[in-house]
């Protein structure tokens, strides 16, 4: 049987990243591709319960060390739980965020040295790795604004400005380094504009 296409999206808040998320969903269901939706941190019971916690605001401030390493437990059963059995039989994985926000948000963000997170990608990951990243782009303080009247931030959303600036630094240069797997879409743009774009990366993986 054909492996799935496992599709990772990516961004800073604010990107538009759950609305274009049921876009591509609407797409699949059209071209009768069989997938499932999922996201992290989370995506089982288990990963699940570990996003409570690295989203909790109550809780006191984590080291940077304990917030990776959650991340990638998380992933861990995720990964094994639910991606590879999806994938394996032949169904698209459809995941809103992935390790490249580990490398966005730990190393861009706060400031872990990158070969950390390789090494953490490798182990936990052998050799999966998305077959395409949707990265929606835009200037960190348009996405902050955005979030921002959506209500109670979580303790992401708490950080100030500079650290979105960082983490979409990070993103931009990801892409750079992997071309073959990156789309970037212009986030800023309105509606519309957006949807043409990911329609083109749509069509294009649908061939
Ligand atoms: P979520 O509510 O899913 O954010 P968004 O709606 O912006 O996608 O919260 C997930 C948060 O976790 C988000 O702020 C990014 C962060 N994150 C990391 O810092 N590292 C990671 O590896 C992942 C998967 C998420």
């Amino acid at each position: 049987m054909t492996r799935g296409k496992f599709i990772t999206v990516e961004g800073v808040e604010g990107g538009g990243k759950s609305t274009n998320i049921a876009y591509i969903a609407e797409q699949l269901e059209k071209s009768d591709i069989d997938f499932i939706l999922t996201r992290e941190p989370g995506g089982t019971e288990v990963a699940e319960a570990i996003r409570n916690v690295l989203l909790d605001t109550e809780l006191p401030s984590m080291h940077s060390d304990t917030e990776l390493l959650l991340m990638f437990a998380a992933r861990a059963e995720h990964i094994q739980k639910k991606i590879l059995p999806a994938l394996a039989e032949g169904t698209w994985v459809i995941c809103d965020r992935f390790t490249d926000s580990s490398y966005a948000y730990q190393s861009g963000g706060r400031g872990i040295p990158t070969e950390r997170i390789a090494a953490l990608e490798t182990w936990v990951q052998g050799d999966l790795r998305p077959d395409v990243t949707l990265l929606f782009d835009l200037d960190a303080d348009v996405g902050l604004a955005r979030t921002r009247v959506r209500g109670a931030a979580d303790r992401f959303e708490k950080e100030a400005v500079d650290f979105f600036n960082a983490v979409r630094a990070k993103y931009l240069s990801m892409a750079k380094a992997f071309p073959e797997r990156y789309r970037i879409i212009n986030a800023q743009q309105d509606l519309d504009a957006v949807q043409k774009q990911l329609q083109m990366v749509l069509d294009d993986l649908l061939v």
